[in-house]
């Protein structure tokens, strides 16, 4: 019995082996079989009522998870208005910072920088950061939509789907 047990030892152990190689090679061919998978965030989004943006004030609250500043200014034309602005800048694409002490928006990377109204005035920066979609939602909150882009320099900024006018 004892040697059959110590003959039998070599033989379980090897089985043993094998167990463990089939079971890691079938979770890796189920891992493969399994897509891959990303999880977008919807483009659009509730952001409060306008009153929650006091005038002169740029929002950060969505920066990090959505990747816009909620900006409430009357620095571009003279209009009093609310408008979203992606938060990456028009060189090659790093996040600015919003400096509240400079009252600008200020590149890390290569040092671009952008007024409140978002036009860029000095850097390496072409052009100014992009609007994305805002407007009045039913129930009365903001709403940004970041599956459309407006661009000042293409005019666009002039379509009031990129802007809530207040007042
Ligand atoms: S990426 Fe912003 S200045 Fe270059």
């Amino acid at each position: 019995m004892v040697a059959a047990a110590i003959i039998m030892t070599p033989f379980a152990a090897g089985m043993a082996l094998l167990a463990i190689i089939f079971s890691l090679w079938g979770l890796l061919t189920a891992r493969f079989m399994m897509p891959n998978m990303v999880v977008e965030l919807p483009s659009k989004f509730k952001v409060g009522p306008a009153s929650d943006f006091p005038i002169g004030t740029v929002s950060e609250k969505y920066k990090a998870s959505r990747g816009v500043w909620l900006v409430h200014s009357t620095a571009y034309n003279g209009e009093n208005i609310v408008y979203a602005l992606a938060s990456v800048c028009t060189h090659l694409g790093c996040t600015p910072n919003w400096l509240e002490g400079e009252q600008k928006f200020k590149c890390p990377c290569h040092g671009s920088g952008f007024y409140i109204s978002g036009i860029n005035f000095e850097g390496p920066a072409p052009r100014p950061l992009e609007r994305v979609g805002l407007r009045v939602a039913e129930d009365g909150m903001l709403e940004v939509d970041k599956s459309v882009k407006f661009q000042e320099e293409l005019g666009q900024w002039a379509d009031g789907k990129s802007f809530v006018a207040l007042g």
